[in-house]
């Protein structure tokens, strides 16, 4: 079996103290022991989270999250306001439909992010019980300004749901202070733990919802783990050896402190876009809301998706992703997330610039690796 470089917007690539501790025998569930990692974690996401609420740990993918934050909420007719930036944006309105609700989608152009007044202008126009919103749209490679969503989720008394899946330990999400109510996080991205684990930080104005709501759900019913939680445990089997990961990859983020994490993927991506602009391609997101976890780069003329990406595997031996839906084929995608630092970075820009130049793109060898040095020189 191959093993490949992950360049992608998760799963990450893991330490090997990440990797060794999820490793260790399994031990009992509901024993003190297992009590004392679980309560650290929720403090360690709490940390992460920016935030006083609650921390709810969940045995499932991403996804699991969003769906527990909408299940755990809505009645049948209730309305969503679903900001659409991208595939995950538009997930939160299919989500919203599966359970009987009313989504008011708003539609974004891929690539580019919301008008704060359109947002406001559906708000105002429907009976929203909740704004959903895709932080770091990973289809697109958009961050989106969070913090305005949840001035107007206040202003209209509206629940505030974030997607913060490829942001959380990876970019600022300040929870409390941007006022998000349900924000959803997920193990194997920027947080570099294995897959399988997703995280529901909920704010108490949330949890009336929560409680008081019939919910359609029963396996992801937020309402549950929150009585499990006040006994230090959770309602169901949770999988004990990918949160003995996570609480290793959460220890080393602390070790690392909030604060540098997100620097050095501010940096990285700052690094990734120089180096594309310098090798002649063309950046997809709208340089003003670019990601800092993931890159989007048009696919040069000449080059199909197995032409580039294919060959840097198959020659370099490191994934990049693809584009998804529409653009398909179009874009390609760099992720520098969770365990990503400067050697990396440069292997999968080395390796671009050899393929792009053996494929007769027009680009000077080394000005790609050239551009990426001089942001980690300044940035130090
Ligand atoms: C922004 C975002 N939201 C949600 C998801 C879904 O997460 P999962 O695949 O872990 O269910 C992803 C996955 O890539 C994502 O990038």
């Amino acid at each position: 079996m191959e093993q490949h470089k992950l360049m992608i917007p998760g799963p990450v690539d893991l330490t090997p103290e990440v990797l060794k501790e999820t490793g260790r025998p399994p031990m009992g569930h509901r024993t003190p022991d297992f009590d004392e990692i679980l309560t650290q974690c929720w403090e360690d996401l709490k940390y992460v989270y920016q935030t006083k609420n609650d921390v709810i740990l969940i045995t499932a993918s991403g996804t699991a999250a969003m769906d527990a934050a909408v299940a755990s909420t809505i009645e049948e007719g209730d309305e969503f306001v679903c900001i659409g930036s991208g595939k995950f944006g538009e997930r939160f309105s299919l989500i919203v439909k599966s359970y009987g609700g009313i989504a008011k989608d708003v539609p974004v152009e891929w690539g580019k992010t919301f008008d704060v007044d359109a947002v406001e202008k559906v708000v105002a126009k429907s009976n929203a019980k909740a704004i959903t919103l895709t932080h770091n749209e990973t289809s697109t490679g958009v961050v989106h300004d969070a913090e305005s969503i949840g001035k107007i989720a206040k202003e209209h008394d509206c629940l505030f749901i974030l997607d913060a899946i490829t942001s959380l330990g990876g970019d600022e999400v300040k929870t409390d202070a941007w006022g998000v109510d349900i924000c959803t996080g997920g193990s194997q991205k920027c947080l570099a733990a294995p897959a399988g684990l997703s995280t529901v930080a909920v704010s108490e104005k949330a949890w009336e919802v929560i409680e008081s709501n019939h919910t359609k759900n029963y396996y992801l019913n937020l309402a549950s783990y929150r009585k499990s939680l006040k006994k230090n445990t959770t309602p169901f089997t949770p999988s004990v050896n990918l949160i003995y990961g996570l609480s290793m990859a959460l220890k080393q983020i602390r070790e690392e402190g909030l604060e540098n994490r997100i620097k050095r993927h501010r940096t990285l991506a700052r690094a990734t876009r120089a180096a594309a602009r310098a090798m002649n391609l063309e950046l997809f997101a709208d340089p003003g809301a670019a990601s800092n976890t993931v890159t989007s780069i048009k696919n040069p003329e000449g080059f199909t998706d197995d032409g580039l990406r294919g060959e840097v595997k198959r020659k370099f031996n490191i994934l990049m992703a693809g584009g998804q839906e529409h653009v398909k084929g179009k874009i390609f995608r760099i992720g520098h997330m969770g365990n990503v630092r400067q050697p990396e970075l440069e292997s999968v820009i080395s390796a671009l610039e050899t393929v792009l130049h053996d494929g007769g793109h027009d680009l000077e060898k080394g000005a790609g690796l050239a551009a990426a040095r001089e942001v980690f020189k300044e940035t130090g």
